[in-house]
């Protein structure tokens, strides 16, 4: 046992996501170094920075994993959501192309009903309070999952 597993203890791993030049990388650089680049190039892949932040004296670090928003690092960038305990989707408020984000939460394997561990209620709850769209779906049993997706695609359309 040592300050350092200590630490670990408090490692969270978070993700930017969000369009080409919404300013992830940017909010990034403000963050933790507290620059700016107004000239900044696009992201190739993904890049990570670790913050130290501090929470009533207990040390938290956060992972934070800046992804590319061009559609050509899609494949990549998306492996790296895995493991990801929160998330910084970003939108640019000058160009209303970029606002039409995921908004919608999706509780799959609804089939699994005696290994529930998240109530439809919780669920609820949670896209409620964060004003996204809710659904439980089961890919195994296809029930929800079009509607799923027509809920979201509509909302864009
Ligand atoms: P990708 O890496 O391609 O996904 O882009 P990104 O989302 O990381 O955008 P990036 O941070 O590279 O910023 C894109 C452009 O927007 C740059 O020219 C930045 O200087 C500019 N920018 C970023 N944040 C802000 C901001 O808060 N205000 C203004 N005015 N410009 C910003
Ligand atoms: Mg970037």
């Amino acid at each position: 046992y040592s300050e350092e597993d200590n630490a670990d203890d408090y490692l969270f791993k978070i993700v930017l996501i969000g369009d080409s030049a919404v300013g992830k990388s940017n909010l990034l650089a403000r963050f933790a170094r507290d620059e700016f680049y107004p000239n900044s190039k696009s992201t190739i892949g993904v890049e990570f920075q670790t913050q130290k932040m501090d929470f009533d004296g207990k040390e938290v670090k956060a992972q934070i994993w800046d992804t590319a928003g061009q559609e050509r690092f899609r494949a990549v960038t998306s492996a790296y959501y895995r493991g990801a305990v929160g998330a910084l989707v970003v939108y640019d408020i000058s160009r209303r192309q970029t606002f039409n984000v995921v908004t919608i939460l999706v509780g799959n394997k609804s089939d699994l009903k005696e290994a529930r561990e998240v109530t439809t209620a919780e669920g609820k709850a949670l896209a409620e309070a964060q004003g996204l769209f809710f659904m439980e779906t089961s890919a195994l049993d296809s029930s929800n999952v079009t509607a799923a997706f027509e809920t979201v695609v509509k909302e864009i359309y």
